[in-house]
């Protein structure tokens, strides 16, 4: 999951790939790399680190041109280092990739063979050989990128240049993203439309297969078939506000104010006074919902916890029997087709492997369906699933998503909705309470907002801890596990999640006074259970720290702190309660000093495997 930026233009076009390269960081940040071709010569500048390393070394060693390609990595073969950073080199030929090549070892041997002598780690320095060794047996660059694909295996998103003829990129996508951005005279290459907003917001979207060969004037796009294939040009819808802070010191804490009004958005124009509009799930969404007996969700990390939230939902609401999925376990095991089974993706970025390997899977599979709920428009599973639905959150930048699962929820509620009336489930009476609620969220959002300043405080006792445990029950649970992968994420402070029920059943015995509890606590039909969960743990010399219906009944002490949330309607109280639990996290790694917005070893949009 790198950042890939390229560019062919008669202007230099380093600051272009810079900024570019900026705008991508949250796709992965060990190291980055620029090369550019002026006066027949390459120039080639790497670092290791951010882009602002790569930056300021340009400022030292500027490079002109106005043929290059760019790239900040997140490694998967070869250390992060300057020497395994992209671009990589073989003789003329400069390549940057996205991706695994997984045969890669047998391809590094039979280059070897061939008198190839390797300079990094990296299995992507396959490709910069293969082609090298194609260019001297084909008429193009293109022909011999043509002839490289059919040798690799895994996924690639790949941007390759020739020193000796710098007029033309050509490009290839398999498994990874890549965008052409269209400008006046120049065209660019990125791994996603938003690095390229400052010189366009024309796109045409690569398709699976697709190898392309960029000029200033002209595009030619070939399918894995090596027919000519054209693409839509496509207008860009993201917006690009998420270009600054504003007057926040991080994205995640912009974007976990920005909730709100991301609600708000996701909310506009699909609710009636009837209730939900289902013709916002797309054409067609009526007829399925109609007749849908059995939802498939699947998704990774966050959009996973999303997902198990809505199961709940789906049976109790909907009436309809749901199960919820990790992707990367569900497309490597035999799976069960229901009768009339709808599969729903959840992602943020719509470009995660394993979820998007799970929508391909299931489209081979028999499901009457595939929808995703998605955050970035033109991203491969909004164009690959048969329906979509847009959580209108704006661009997420930071690592640790926020506001896109909040939003992800309340698309998830509109079409339990959506599906429960549908299906003759749900009454109108039910369906207009639930759409109160919806329309009553941003509101409690910012109410729970007000409570940062407590929680920041809060925050100080969690600084010197190690581990952490958070309980929630019924819909809570997949909120209480959620607060802990935002926790660990970004704090590094190890933090796991139980169903409240399960405690007795082995975790207690980890309770100490170095152990803090979080315990997400709305006042539902399960709070006196909870109550008696919460008691055990007391009973043990646990300290606790209760995010309670201030309803609910609890006091605090010595060995229970106590921050009370106003009651919410239950069918909405899961949105609320993420929001405290985001807020923890985000104070206790600000004491710790980690980086919030780029947290080690992590990537925001998983592309590979
Ligand atoms: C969330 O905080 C994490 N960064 C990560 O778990 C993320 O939710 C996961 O990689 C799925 O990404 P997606 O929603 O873009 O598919
Ligand atoms: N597999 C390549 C490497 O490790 C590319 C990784 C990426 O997508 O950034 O360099």
């Amino acid at each position: 999951m790198c950042g890939i930026v390229g560019a062919v233009a008669q202007r230099d076009v380093a600051e272009i790939l810079v900024e570019g390269l900026r705008r991508l960081e949250y796709r992965g940040y060990d190291s980055a790399g620029v090369a550019i071709v002026h006066d027949g010569q390459l120039g080639r500048v790497r670092r290791l680190g951010k882009v602002q390393a790569l930056a300021d070394a340009l400022n030292e060693q500027p490079l002109a041109g106005g043929t290059g390609i760019a790239h900040t990595r997140w490694a998967t073969h070869g250390e992060p280092s300057e020497r395994n950073a992209h671009p990589h080199v073989s003789g003329n030929i400069a390549v940057v990739h996205n991706g695994i090549i997984e045969n890669h070892e047998a391809l590094r041997e039979q280059l070897k063979a061939k008198g190839y002598e390797f300079a990094s780690d990296t299995d992507t320095e396959v490709i910069a050989h293969l082609v090298h060794w194609h260019r001297q047996h084909t008429d193009s660059l293109l022909a011999a990128l043509q002839a490289t694909v059919k040798e690799l295996r895994g996924a690639y998103g790949t941007v390759l240049m020739d020193v000796n003829d710098p007029s033309r990129l050509v490009v290839a996508r398999s498994g990874s993203p890549l965008v052409i951005g269209l400008g006046l005279g120049e065209n660019f290459i990125a791994s996603d439309q938003l690095a390229l907003l400052p010189v366009t917001r024309r796109f045409l979207f690569l398709e699976e297969g697709d190898v392309a060969e960029v000029t200033r004037r002209d595009i030619h796009i070939f399918n894995s078939d090596g027919q000519p294939v054209t693409r839509a040009e496509q207008e860009s819808e993201v917006t690009h506000d998420a270009g600054d802070k504003g007057e926040y010191r991080h994205y995640m804490l912009k974007e976990i104010f920005e909730q709100p009004r991301a609600i708000t958005d996701t909310l506009e124009g699909r609710l009636s006074e009837q209730g939900v509009v289902v013709e916002s799930f797309g054409n067609g969404a009526r007829a399925i919902f109609e007749k849908v007996e059995h939802i498939q969700l699947i998704a990774c990390g966050t959009s996973y916890h999303a997902g198990m939230v809505a199961r709940y939902w789906f049976e109790a609401l909907a009436g309809v029997p749901c199960d919820i999925e990790i992707a990367s376990e569900f497309r490597y095991r035999k799976s069960v087709v229901r009768p009339n089974s709808l599969l729903i993706t959840l992602s943020q970025s719509g470009e995660t492997a394993d979820t998007l390997a799970a929508l391909r899977l299931a489209k081979e599979s028999g499901y009457m369906g595939t929808l995703t709920i998605c955050n970035v428009p033109g991203s491969s599973l909004v164009r690959e699933s048969d329906l979509a639905f847009m959580t209108r959150a704006g661009a997420e930048i930071g690592v640790a998503s926020t506001k896109a699962f909040t939003t992800q929820l309340v698309a998830l509620l509109m079409l339990v909705a959506a599906v429960g009336r549908c299906r003759g489930n749900m009454t109108e009476q039910t369906e207009a309470e639930l759409v109160r609620s919806l329309r009553s969220l941003p509101a409690h959002i910012v109410s729970t907002l007000a409570l940062a300043g407590d929680i920041e405080q809060l925050a100080e006792e969690f600084a010197d801890k190690y581990h952490s445990l958070f309980l929630g029950r019924g819909e809570q649970y997949p909120i209480a596990m959620e607060g802990a992968l935002k926790l660990k994420e970004i704090s590094y402070i190890h933090a796991e999640a139980y169903a409240a029920g399960e405690l007795k059943h082995g975790p207690l015995a980890l309770i100490d006074a170095d152990m803090p509890i979080i315990v997400v606590a709305p006042n539902n039909e399960l709070l006196e259970k909870l109550k008696s969960n919460v008691e055990e743990v007391r009973a043990r010399g646990g300290i606790l720290y209760v995010f309670a219906d201030k309803q609910a009944g609890f006091k605090g002490d010595a060995t229970m702190r106590v921050m009370s949330l106003e009651h919410v309607d239950e069918v909405i109280a899961p949105i609320v309660y993420t929001v405290p639990l985001q807020l923890l996290s985000y104070y206790v790694a600000l004491i710790k000093g980690t980086d919030v917005d780029q947290p080690r070893n992590l990537a925001k949009s998983v592309t590979v495997e």
